[in-house]
This record gives structure tokens, sequence and C-alpha cells, in this order.
């Protein structure tokens, strides 16, 4: 029915318990996430360690629960030994991924007293471009042995004598990309994959390590390098890596040239999302059952975000090259909350998920030496890494369709719901894609009613482009809304075109 939507939950009914690792981050070495990001002693706002305070108390709003560092394409040049020791005797390199100078004042060490601070679990990527596994090796007894071996001795002499217990690791990043430093042919990437893991398994048995997929839809090699590394890593890995990134206007696939603005198809851009997980996921049920495994192998979505639109940097060499500086909008927010609501749904395969990245470089927040603001996007990440907990809900939603360019008929409502059965709280998200209907949803619990509807917060405006920036930092925001009135096991909500809603429910 045009302008009704139906939507029934039923507590019995779920996908699968939710990770709290798929509220994820990334910090890369690359433009101005970490210098002048995280880290910026030139700052007022640095505290005695450098870190940024204004950034550092907004992350924590995030709530991120994992951490993947230091790269992204970086990783692949990046040689750990040289950001250790005394800050003033480290190497000063081209860092050639991102044509950027590394100082290497923030290391191996200031990462862990980062994530520490923030609480987030820390997961690193080895460097299997131009490193060796014995490389990777090393890495692993620097962070994890207790002392008494060349490295572990090492780590406590430059002042963490206790293991850091790092237990997450990528084996190497976009293995497949021509841009990659060390760029392979999916066999050759699967074996040296396998045999880094290995070593790094008999240094800490207890890691666990993610072998990289092919780092796009777009790539040529996908989904058969996908297949290719699943089968032949599948006894040495516990999760399996996707990159996802889209914009509006959408780029080819040389990303040299932009195809016309389409808001439509963007919003409605997590069908091809959704696509791209159950692809992987059935390539991994295949190399499941080809390795005759019992293990359950799952996907680390460890790169993901809006992308594409901003390039910046002049080309020289600089320490903080203005790259990938992002601006985002209402729509991209809304998508946002899309492919959020997709982690939902998929929540009995991706348990794993990092937003590419956190600070600046394509980023929720912005800085400049004196401020920072919250771009449009913080708000869904917030909010559902907040409140989306314990189990997701599998959702039956009746919703009117609308036509788009790229993905044919899609529901113009897309929503995921969750429980957590300990506490009895309970999230519902819901993004209405029409950029000109409102909807009025009929929620149902179908077996037990909530005891109360408790809060509620929307996003939502007439512009799609509009968006937050250091002169107005809270013009696109996720409000809160008067909650709707429940109804017995019923409530009925009005939502706005081009809008993100989140209503919180009380079941104890
Ligand atoms: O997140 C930016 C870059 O995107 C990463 O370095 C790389 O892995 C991907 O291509």
């Amino acid at each position: 029915r045009p302008g009704h939507a139906t939507v029934r939950l039923n507590t019995q009914r779920t996908v699968s318990e939710i990770s709290p690792l798929i509220f994820g981050g990334f910090a890369e070495h690359m433009g101005r996430c970490i210098y002048e990001g995280i880290y910026d002693p030139a700052s007022p706002l640095a505290d005695e360690r450098g870190f940024r305070s204004d950034v550092m108390a907004a992350l924590k709003e995030t709530n991120y629960r994992i951490m993947r560092y230091p790269g992204g394409n970086f990783v692949s040049g990046y040689r750990w030994t040289d950001g250790i020791g005394p800050r003033e005797q480290r190497p000063r390199r081209r860092a050639l991924a991102w044509r950027s100078i590394e100082s290497n004042q923030f290391g191996p060490h200031e990462f862990m007293e980062f994530a520490q601070e923030l609480g987030t679990e820390p997961m690193w990527a080895v460097n299997l471009g131009t490193g060796s596994i014995q490389d990777a090796a090393d890495l692993v007894e620097y962070m994890n042995l207790p002392t008494g071996t060349l490295y572990s001795d090492l780590r406590a002499k430059n002042g963490h004598p206790d293991p850091y217990g790092v237990k997450y690791w990528c084996l190497g990043n976009e293995m497949d990309g021509p841009w990659q430093i060390g760029q392979m042919e999916a066999v050759e990437y699967a074996d040296k994959a396998v045999q880094a893991a290995k070593l790094m398994r008999w240094m800490d048995p207890g890691i666990k390590t993610i072998a990289c997929g092919s780092s796009a839809t777009s790539m040529p090699g996908y989904p058969d390098w996908d297949r290719v590394v699943l089968e032949r890593s599948y006894a040495h890995i516990d999760y399996f890596s996707m990159h996802h990134y889209a914009a509006n206007p959408y780029p080819t696939i040389s990303n040299t040239e932009r195809l016309p603005i389409d808001t439509d198809s963007y919003l409605a851009s997590s069908v091809h999302f959704e696509e791209h997980a159950d692809t992987l996921a059935a390539a991994i049920r295949l190399a499941k059952a080809k390795n005759r495994s019992k293990r359950d192998v799952h996907l680390c979505w460890d790169e993901w975000n809006v992308w594409y639109r901003a390039k910046g940097g002049d080309g020289e060499w600089s320490e903080t090259p203005h790259i990938l500086e992002e601006q985002y909008n209402l729509e991209d927010a809304l998508v946002v909350a899309t492919w959020l609501n997709t982690f939902l749904r998929k929540a009995d395969v991706v348990k794993i998920a990092c937003i590419a990245q956190i600070v600046n470089v394509i980023a929720p927040i912005m800085t400049r030496t004196d401020a920072m603001y919250k771009q449009t996007i913080f708000y869904p990440l917030t909010l559902f890494s907040n409140h989306a907990s314990g189990e997701a809900l599998d959702v039956l939603v009746q919703a009117p369709t609308q036509d788009t360019n790229r993905h044919g008929p899609v529901p113009q409502l897309d929503v995921s719901a969750s429980l957590e059965p300990d506490t009895g709280h309970g999230a519902v998200f819901l993004v209405n894609r029409s950029q000109t209907e409102a909807l009025t949803v009929d929620l149902h619990w179908e077996d037990v009613a909530p005891r109360e509807l408790a809060q509620a917060w929307q996003m939502s405006g007439a512009d799609p482009f509009a968006a937050n920036s250091f002169e107005q930092p809270d013009h696109v925001t996720a409000r809160p809304i008067p909650v709707p009135t429940l109804d017995g096991a019923h409530v009925s909500i009005s939502l706005p075109p081009l809008s993100f809603t989140t209503l919180t429910t009380r079941h104890q």
C-alpha cells in the first residue's frame, strides 16, 4: 500500500547473536588520520601523550570495539621496527602507498596506548607486501610473547615488559590490487598467507587470523580470488576479509570518471552490499565443504564506507597530505544506516566490521588544529554501536517498492532490529529511502510486547546533500524526537522522506 509499511518482530525469530566486533574502526597511517587526527602534539587540544582529547572523547562516544591498524595499503611497505625505540632515533621514510613521509613518531607502543585508552580491541595487519613471513612472526613475538626472547625482551626494553596479547591479525591487505605494494595472484597470496599464519600461530597459538578477500566487487578477479584463497587457506584462518566502498556519484571501475548523480540508486546500495556478503558467505561454505572442515570461518568486513569523491593532496611528499577528506552529507548517513542494517541482517556471517576510517580520512570526524566536528555518518554509527546488541531479530517487512536504475525495485523501507535477552534492551532501526514520500510504519511485536518504548532519534531533511562543517557543526544530526505511543504490542510511527529513525525498547 503506498505510504504504508508493516514491520513484524518476534523475539523468538532471530538471525544470530550480534558480534560486538562489528562496531569497529580502522586507523591507517594515511593522510591526516594518525598525524593531526588522533595524534597531534602541536594542537592545544592534545594531552600530555600527544593524543587529541576532543577526538578521543568523540571516538569513545562511538564505542568502537575493535580497531584495525596500521593499514590498509600503507602496511604493505611498513617496517614495524621503524616505529619502536626512542622517538628521536626513529627513521623517516617515504611511505609509497600514499605518497607521504612517515615520521614513525606514532608506532606500535603508541597505538597500543591509544587502543587501551579507547577501550578497544587492537587488530593488527602484517606486511605481506614487502614483508616476509619471518617479519610477521617477529611482530607477533614482539607484541605477544612473555619476555625471554629477542623481540619480547626488546619490547620490555622499550618500556612494556608485559605482553600486549594482540588477538586479531590480518594477513596483509588487498593483495589482489594493482595499486598494492607486492600485488600477487590468488594462489601466490594464499600460500604466503598460510605460511605466515603457521609461523604466527607457532609464536602464539591464541591468535585469530584474517585472510584478504578481493578488494572490491569491481575487481576482475572477484569472486574467483575469494574462492581460491578460501579453499587454500581455510584450515589456517578464522576470518575472511571483505572491503566495500560506494558513493554518489558512483565511480566507474577505473575510478577516473564519475557516473551521473543518482540518489535513488545510491540510497538502495545496501542491495549490492548484501549481495557481496551473500556471495562471500557462499564461497566460505564451499571452501568449508571442500576442506571437509568442521570449523567455521566468518566474514571480517574490515573496510567499508562511503568514498571516492575526495582525492586531494598536491603531489608533494608531506607528513600530513590532505587526502581522501570526504565531506559527508545526509544521504551518506542514510546509506551508512542501511549498511549497518545489513550487518545486523547478516549477523550470522559478519562477525567483525571496521568503518574505514576513524578520523579525517574518509571518516566520521574531521579535525583542524583547534577544533573538530562530527560528520553526518557519525550519528548512525554511534546509534547502532550503542544500541544494537544481543540477538539480531529476523524482521518481516512489508513495504512499498521504488524503482532504481542500478538495483531495480527496492523496498522503500530498510529495517533491522536487535534484542538483548539478558537486559531486555531492544532497538529498531528504520530508513525511509524515498526522497519524496513519507511512510507510516506499523510495528507489531508478535510474541511479547515491550514494556515500554524508551527513546527515539531521527535524522532527516529535505536536502540529501546537506552536510556539517566547522562553521555549522550541528547542521545535520540525529535529534531526539517524541517517543511514539505504545498500544499493547503495536506502535505506529510516521517516517519523513530521507530519514533514519532509531527506537529503543525495554522488554523487562
Ligand atoms: O581506506 C583507504 C584504503 O582503501 C586502504 O588503505 C586500502 O586497503 C583500500 O584500498
